[in-house]
Parts: structure tokens; sequence; C-alpha cells
């Protein structure tokens, strides 16, 4: 399996499992609400309070997906009187919000801080700006130029909204993310975040100050008009943040065997773009070619990602890798060989 975001192995973890079923058990299989009416139990309150404490943040509000979250976020902060102004390269759920919001939004070349500098000079004339920036890109497993970003907010008074999907579990201090690789955590505006990857379940969320959170509770249409995550989504998040928080050398694990893979595949003459994370893609370009390469890796017994537009631009079609912490080093290099194997087959690599 190289083709989860299941960076950390946890979604099979004995803990994790035995928490889950036994939340089925005892507060059944779903809220039928929303939080702001019958969709809030102890046991979200207490994921809200758990995450607010591991980012340093005053509070944090929980959605049913980290898509929700972004969406939730953005359109409820940003008015007619705001801009949101974005990277080129974030996720769909970051252009979704901008499109439910009634501000305008603005793109920025990917990672590249003089045109964002450039893009806030322009709009912060007439309006307040939020930036929204993905950490780790969840196509290129390339990181932020979080610093330089976080400076030019600064200067511009611009908020910065940090979409840490494929940050969390994955980089900093004990998987604190993309803001404390940087040690940048307690300068942070919003966090938002998903359970869907590291933390073994599905579910969002963001951190921030308390007033914001506040605000969201009450303004978020994804948290105010559908309902809130079911118990046992909940608690798979909390155990496998509590695991995260009692065992952070798993964290390690993860970026050993991320060197590996990524060292390997650029060993073998692989074209791995900006990848320094437990994202690795090849770049390809030809779908047809990317598309015939990956069947034939499925059927060797390695399982990738088939990447195409809109995820990617068209004709940058890509093969999206991605380890676990629970891969031994000997998965990795098996997987590595047959992909050097067949890649020189498909001539994606010189032969
Ligand atoms: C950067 C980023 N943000 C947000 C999301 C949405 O997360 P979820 O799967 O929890 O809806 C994803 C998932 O694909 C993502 O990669």
């Amino acid at each position: 399996m190289l083709g989860s975001n299941n960076y950390l192995g946890l979604t099979r973890h004995p803990r994790v499992v035995q928490a889950t079923s036994d939340a089925v058990k005892r507060y059944g299989t779903s809220m039928t609400g929303s939080r702001l009416l019958n969709g809030t139990t102890v046991l979200h309150e207490r994921l809200e309070e758990l995450l607010a404490t591991f980012f340093g943040a005053e509070a944090c509000l929980t959605f049913t997906t980290g898509y929700q979250a972004n969406l939730g976020t953005i359109s409820a902060l940003v008015n007619r009187r705001a801009v949101v102004v974005i990277d080129k390269a974030d996720h769909a759920s970051i252009y979704d919000g901008c499109a439910l919001s009634d501000g305008e939004m603005v793109r920025f070349r990917h990672n590249d801080v003089e045109h964002l500098e450039q893009t806030l000079a322009k709009v912060t004339q007439e309006k307040s700006a939020l930036v929204a920036i993905d950490g780790v890109f969840s196509m290129g497993g390339d990181i932020a130029r979080l610093p330089e970003i976080m400076e030019v907010c600064r200067r511009y008074n611009a908020r910065l909204l940090l979409d840490d999907a494929h940050g969390v579990g994955v980089l900093g201090e004990g998987g604190r993310g993309t803001a404390s690789h940087f040690s940048m955590l307690e300068q942070m505006d919003l966090i938002v975040g998903t359970f869907s990857k590291s933390l073994a379940s599905i579910g969002g969320f963001v951190t921030g100050p308390a007033h914001v959170i506040e605000w969201l509770k009450h303004f978020a249409r994804p948290g105010v008009f559908s309902a809130s995550m079911p118990p046992a989504s909940v608690v798979a998040a909390t155990t496998a943040l509590e695991v995260l928080m009692e065992e952070p050398r798993m964290v390690d694990k993860l970026n050993a065997n991320a060197e590996l893979l990524r060292n390997g595949l650029r060993n073998a003459g692989f074209d791995i773009g900006a990848s320094v994370t437990p994202i690795v893609p090849i770049l390809i370009g030809d779908e047809v070619k990317m598309v015939n390469f990956w069947k034939e890796l499925l059927a060797g017994g390695v399982y990738t990602n088939a990447v195409i537009f809109p995820a990617v631009p068209r004709g940058a079609g890509i093969l999206r890798t991605s380890c676990m912490a629970t891969h031994s080093p000997e998965q990795i290099k098996k997987a590595v060989a047959l992909m050097a194997e067949l890649g020189r087959r498909h001539k994606v690599i010189p032969e």
C-alpha cells in the first residue's frame, strides 16, 4: 500500500479499533443532527480541547469532514469587504470555500512569496485579506514557505489560514505539523486539519482564537446545517491523537521511511519534483503512459495513486506514492525495485 494517507498506520492500531467499537456500543451509530442542535456530546468537546492543547491554540471546532472545515471556515470569515488570497496549488476544498464565500478570490503562483506580496499590495488597498495555503501540498509533497508567507501577511495586515491536512502527524515536534516544523505554532492565526489522514478517522477541525471559533460555531454553514461527526469517528480520532502524543517516535519512523522512498526513487532516475515529505509524486506527464505504469504496478502488488486532471493540470499526470510509519524498510525497497523495473519498461525512466 503505497497510496494511502494513513501516514501513521493508526487505522488498525488495536487501541484505536477497540475504543471505536466500544464507542458505538455505548453511544450508538449517529448523532442525527448538527452541532448546534442535537449533535454535540462530551466526546466532541473533549476532542476539541485535546486538539487546542496539542496545537497551543485558544479553541477548536470540529467538522464532519476536512473538506467542510475549509468550506465553513473560509465562507464564514470572508465577506463582501474581504478578499481571500490562495496558492494556485491549494486543495479543492479551499477553492470551494472561496466559491461559497461572498468575497473575491485571488490566486498567487505556487509557493511564490514575491507574487503573494504583489497580490497583497494590490488587494489590501481597499479590502482586508485572508491568505489560505496548504502546509504540505497534497500532490507535490512540498512544504509551504511559511516563515516568508507569514512575514508578508503581517506586513499587509492579512490573516493566515494554514490547511495542514498532510502536515499533522507528519512534520514538526510530535507531529504538530508545518507550523511546528518552522517553530511558528504560537504565531498562527488559523490551522485547519483533517482526521482522514494521520488521525485514522473521518472529520476535520479548525483551531484559532476563541472569539473566531465562537463565530464559526454560529456562521460556518457546514457545521450548522449538516450532521456532526458520529461518536465512532470522534473516538477514533481522539484515540489516534492520544496514541500519537504517547508515541511521538512514530513520526520519526514515518520520516525515515519517506527518506528511503524518496532516495530510492530518485536514485532509480524518477523525477519526484520538490517532494520533501512522505508524499512522493512521480512526475510523468502523459496520462496514458502513467495509467499503464500504474496498472502494471498494481498487478505486481504495489498500490499507488494515478492522478490526472482536475487534481493536477491537463497533461501533467503523476503517480502519487506515499509511505507509512508501519512499512518495513524491506517493503519500501521491494516496491522501489518493482517501480524501477516497470518504469524502464514503460519508458518513464531511461533503460
Ligand atoms: C490539503 C487537503 N485539505 C483538505 C482535505 C479534505 O479532507 P477530508 O478528506 O477530511 O474531507 C484534503 C483531503 O483530500 C486535503 O488533501
